[in-house]
């Protein structure tokens, strides 16, 4: 059975009051429509198709690394109107489901369920009983339970309108015979549309049994029509990856402020305090604990190691028993061996640090290679940009630099050197022995301080 997707992502989004097309505000991190077109992967869709409204290219470009088919609806027609632009992608296709870029939080086991439904048949609908069905079509059913027809509401009869059964939107139906049926729809009804749901009428009048099947949770057919919604499908998207982790073995001070927008992985006995963002890939291993408002992206976290408060770690990896932080910040290509110190307003780039050696406090390291066992002092700054390139400085293995001291780059500190504190260092040090370059200090004795003149 090949499986065409078609994605509707034309409506205009007006609710949302911005610039940015609706489809590609973010949902844990990602556009919306990114999250419908990894369902639809997911269910093993042959062919994706993506219906975009005009000026739709920001969309296309943003979404340019995925695998599907841009097919413009440049008038909003209605929903019928714009599968129907759609169906030439997928004419060779035997089946086609038909998806909403706005509708982000729709689980892929619901929709293997409303395939499998409708195995025999040739039309199938994802329905929702729900409390207060306003502003949605209508599912009317048979004395037996069969399904004839969706009514929307703006077309309903007040007794229709009573019915609670909606149409979330979300159908299955053969290929062949869908096509057959939108080529009959017409758009005569109060909004002057071409209605999707139409199909269904045009259906059963041919005898089709239409098969049904409903979704484990409403708030996977929620849509997102402004951004009080958009933040509403957030908190649900956030609560559910929160205890996914939770069971996996992860401690979550609070599930409620944690914020995924991304893939983490972490080994077991994980401690995540209150209000850590986790962003793009994270590893942490076993017995990693991160303070609070730490930012975690695209990084590696050996086991045992210590984030403190207020970190924040982009495209670095760290070793086991590491301790780094409280504000600490590794920057992409930061490489820390195992039982490193990193403290606080500690920046370090493109830098590897080796085992067990400190840099505990107020320092830039950036393009250094840092020795095993060395002691960074307080205020050391590699000066690595002359104002046009980027050089290097090397620290051997067991050297201590004093507080305050400069590393003119590029510069080599020889292994078990010791630099005095305050030191402008502009050439390579020996090994093993103290170098300091700064002013002596002098005494002036007798010296006074001038008097005020009267
Ligand atoms: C539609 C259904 C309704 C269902 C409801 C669920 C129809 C006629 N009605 O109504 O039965 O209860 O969804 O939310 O299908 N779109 C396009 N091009 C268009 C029109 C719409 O791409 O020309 C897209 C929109 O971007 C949106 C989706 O289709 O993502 C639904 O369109 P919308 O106008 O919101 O449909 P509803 O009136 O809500
Ligand atoms: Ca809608």
């Amino acid at each position: 059975m090949k499986l065409g997707v078609v994605i509707l992502a034309a409506g205009l989004g007006k609710r949302m009051r911005s610039n940015l097309p609706k489809v590609l505000h973010p949902l844990a991190g990602r556009p919306l429509l990114a999250h419908v077109l990894e369902a639809a992967q997911r269910i093993g869709a042959e062919r994706r198709v993506v219906v975009f409204g005009h000026g739709g290219e920001r969309v296309r470009a943003a979404l340019a690394g995925q695998d599907c088919i841009w097919v413009e609806q440049a008038e909003q027609r209605g929903t019928g109107h714009a599968v129907i632009q759609a169906m030439p992608a997928v004419a060779d296709m035997d089946r086609v489901l038909v998806l909403y870029g706005d509708v982000p939080l729709i689980a892929p086991e619901t929709l293997r369920r409303l395939i499998a439904a409708s195995a025999e048949t040739s039309l199938g609908l994802l329905t929702a009983d729900v409390p207060d069905p306003t502003g949605y079509g209508r599912i009317l059913r048979d004395l037996d339970g069969q399904v004839v027809r969706i009514v929307e509401e703006r077309d309903a009869s007040p007794d229709e309108r009573m019915i609670r059964e909606i149409n979330t939107g979300f159908l299955v139906a053969d290929c062949a015979r869908l096509a057959d049926w939108l080529g009959r729809i017409d758009d005569d009804n109060a909004q002057g549309e071409y209605y999707l749901t139409d199909v269904t009428g045009l259906a059963a009048q041919e005898g089709a049994v239409i098969a049904s099947t409903q979704p484990d949770a409403v708030v996977e057919v929620a849509g997102v029509n402004d951004r009080v919604q958009l933040a509403e499908l957030e908190r649900v998207f956030q609560r559910r990856e929160a205890e996914r982790l939770m069971r996996s073995g992860v401690t979550l001070a609070d599930p409620a402020r944690f914020d995924l927008r991304g893939t983490l992985q972490a080994d077991m006995d994980v401690y995540l305090d209150i209000n850590v963002i986790i962003e793009g890939e994270v590893r942490l291993g076993a017995g990693v604990r991160v303070g609070a408002n730490c930012i975690l992206r695209d990084c590696r976290i050996g086991p045992d190691t210590e984030i403190l408060a207020n970190s924040v770690i982009e495209g670095a990896e760290v070793g086991g028993k590491a301790r780094i932080g409280p504000f600490s910040r590794l920057r992409p290509e930061a490489r820390l061996a195992d039982d490193t110190h990193v403290g606080n307003f500690v920046e370090i780039k493109k830098t590897t640090l080796g085992q067990g050696s400190k840099a505990n406090h107020l320092t830039y390291l950036g393009d250094a290679e840092v020795g095993a066992g060395v002691n960074i002092g307080a205020g050391t700054i590699t000066c690595n940009y002359d104002g046009a390139n980027k050089h290097l400085t090397r620290i051997g293995d067991g050297v201590f630099v004093g507080s305050n001291t400069a590393l003119v780059a590029p510069v080599t500190v020889g292994m078990q050197a010791t630099i005095g504190a305050g030191s402008v260092i502009t050439r390579n040090t020996p090994p093993e022995q103290l170098t300091l370059a700064r002013g002596r200090q002098i005494t002036i004795v007798g010296w006074e301080r001038p008097r005020k003149k009267t």
